[in-house]
């Protein structure tokens, strides 16, 4: 089964919602990120992804269950 992870679900931020801000703000960083919203402040599994979203645009990203090897 595949899901797609697009938030941090910890602060219930979308990486939509960062990746507006960032650009808005000329924010290149996850700790830009990090200072001025309440992401990745807890569990941290999002960090990946903010560090993808930040490289690419991408804001869904894909992951594939271990139920499907
Ligand atoms: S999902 Fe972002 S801190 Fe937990």
């Amino acid at each position: 089964m595949k899901y797609e992870v697009t938030k941090c679900v910890c602060n219930n931020i979308s990486f939509e919602e960062m990746k507006t801000f960032a650009v808005r703000n000329e924010i290149q960083s996850i700790e830009g990120l990090v200072n001025v919203l309440q992401v990745a402040t807890n569990c941290r599994l999002c960090v990946p992804f903010i560090k993808k979203m930040l490289a690419t645009g991408k804001t869904k990203f894909e992951i594939v269950s271990h139920d499907e090897k």
